[in-house]
This record gives C-alpha cells, sequence and structure tokens, in this order.
C-alpha cells in the first residue's frame, strides 16, 4: 500500500493488492522498441560526446567553432586563435573547453521532462513501457535524493538560454570569412543554421520554459502577448520529443563537422 508521507510502494506490482496476472505483461505489440531505441541513440551519443569532450583537438576551423567547444573558455582557444568566441570571452583555464562547457546543456537535457522518461523506461524500466510491469520492488518517484535534484531543470533552462544566444553568436560569425570579412556561406554556415533552428526550437518548447512563460496567469484576456507566446510554445510543446532527438542529432552533426574540416579531412564546399 502507499505510504503517504514518502510517496513509497512497497511490493511493487505483484502485492496482493493487485490484479494476479501471471504474465509479465499482456502487450502483444512490439514495445520494447522505443526503450531499446531510446538506450542505442542515448549511449551513442554518450560515447561520441565523450570522445570528443576529451579530444581537446580539431574544434575550429575558421570561421567554425565547436558547438560542443562554444563558448571557447580554455586559454588553449586564445593561443591557437580559436575565434570568434576567444576574442568574447577571453581565456582563462587550461583544460578541454568542452569540459567547462558541456555541464549546462548536459544538466539540461539530463532533467529534461521527455528525456526523464525516455531514460527511465530505456535504462532504469520504471517502468519499461506502458503496462508492463517494472522489476523493482518499491517505487518512490522523484520525492528522494538523488531524483528530487531534477526539481533544477527550470534553472538549467535559463542556463541554456545563455547557451543558445551563444550558439546563435557562433552561428552569425559564419557568415564572416578567414579576414573577418562579411560574406561568407559555405555548407558549414548552412549545417550551423539548421542546428541553431532546432535548438532554439527545444529549448523553447521546454515544459519550464511554457509554465514561465505563462504557467500560472489567471486570465490570459488581461496578458495577450503572454497568451500569444504562450500558444506557440504550447504547439511547439507538442513536439519536443522530435525537437529533443532531432536537436542531439544536429548538434552532434555539427560538431563532427567542424572534426572532418579542422582535422583536414574534408574541405568545406564554399558558396559565396
Ligand atoms: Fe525538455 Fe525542458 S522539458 S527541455
Amino acid at each position: 500500500p502507499p505510504d503517504t508521507e514518502s510517496h513509497t510502494v512497497r511490493g511493487g506490482v505483484r502485492t496482493g493488492t493487485r490484479a494476479a496476472i501471471g504474465a509479465r505483461h499482456l502487450r502483444s505489440d512490439r514495445w520494447w522498441l522505443a526503450p531499446a531505441g531510446t538506450v542505442a541513440g542515448l549511449l551513442a551519443f554518450v560515447v561520441y560526446s565523450t570522445w570528443r569532450a576529451f579530444a581537446d583537438a580539431d574544434y575550429y576551423a575558421t570561421p567554425y567553432v565547436s558547438p560542443f567547444y562554444s563558448p571557447c573558455l580554455a586559454t588553449r582557444c586564445q593561443t591557437m586563435q580559436a575565434g570568434p568566441n576567444a576574442d568574447l570571452f577571453g581565456s582563462w583555464w587550461a583544460i578541454s573547453p568542452a569540459i567547462i562547457i558541456l555541464i549546462f546543456p548536459l544538466g539540461f537535457r539530463l532533467t529534461c521532462y521527455y528525456y526523464r522518461k525516455a531514460y527511465y523506461r530505456g535504462f532504469w524500466m520504471a517502468p519499461p513501457a506502458c503496462a508492463v510491469a517494472e522489476p523493482h520492488g518499491k517505487y518512490t518517484g522523484e520525492t528522494r535524493f538523488p531524483l528530487i535534484l531534477q526539481n533544477i531543470h527550470r534553472y538549467f533552462f535559463y542556463a541554456a538560454l545563455l547557451v543558445a544566444g551563444v550558439l546563435t553568436y557562433d552561428t552569425v560569425l559564419t557568415f564572416r570569412d578567414e579576414h573577418h570579412r562579411w560574406g561568407h556561406m559555405g555548407l558549414g554556415t548552412v549545417v550551423f543554421l539548421v542546428n541553431i533552428v532546432l535548438i532554439w526550437a527545444y529549448t523553447l518548447s521546454c515544459h519550464s520554459c511554457r509554465h514561465i512563460v505563462a504557467g500560472r496567469l489567471k486570465h490570459f484576456s488581461k496578458h495577450p502577448v503572454r497568451y500569444r507566446a504562450w500558444q506557440l510554445i504550447s504547439r511547439m510543446n507538442a513536439r519536443h520529443m522530435q525537437l529533443a532527438w532531432a536537436s542531439l542529432f544536429s548538434v552532434a552533426l555539427v560538431d563532427l563537422y567542424v572534426y572532418l574540416v579542422a582535422s583536414g579531412a574534408f574541405d568545406d564546399p564554399r558558396f559565396f
């Protein structure tokens, strides 16, 4: 029975208060596809981003700076003239810039309402899918440490706004050539543009953002601008899952693009 104080449910789904069904579940569809896809997708991203974050190399190719390394805050950014970010933010640390900066987008995604659902199902199997019993004996939800820390999501949202701002700045600067003259456009510029649209769409479709914009208003009619913004965000919010995956994929793709150009494996085709 539920412990109302702590929201702990003891005994899981096999207790006497539940229907006595012998089968593990009664679903006949391929319910395991979604959690398996989540595990495969997130693991691939974690492996790739860890490799890139610790590589501490090939993250700048004029005028492109990898989003994993932006803003470029390490000493090395200054010495290798790692572009515009070094000018704007200076340099103050000697370790991989990615390790300094990735904590913010990582924290944002880790505490995201959609990703929580995805990895609770995929990795914790709590539960793996609707109407499929979880293997755990008790349930405490997000009422205890460490999962209670998921509540800091809205603060990560504010940090994510700053990060998106910096990535927007980087995208604008992809229109400059190596001599800092405006009018440059390469395939990289297009890749950056697509990515920044997806990053903003994912960030603004956040559930916390929707709540901050108009969540506690009692009278929409008294706040027409916030109501309009809330309507727009609500429409985007319905696609939050798709935007989460698309922006995760695009940010890794931009980094890969910069890596290929910076390492000399690929030449950035230039349109202007
Ligand atoms: Fe997904 Fe906020 S709920 S980013």
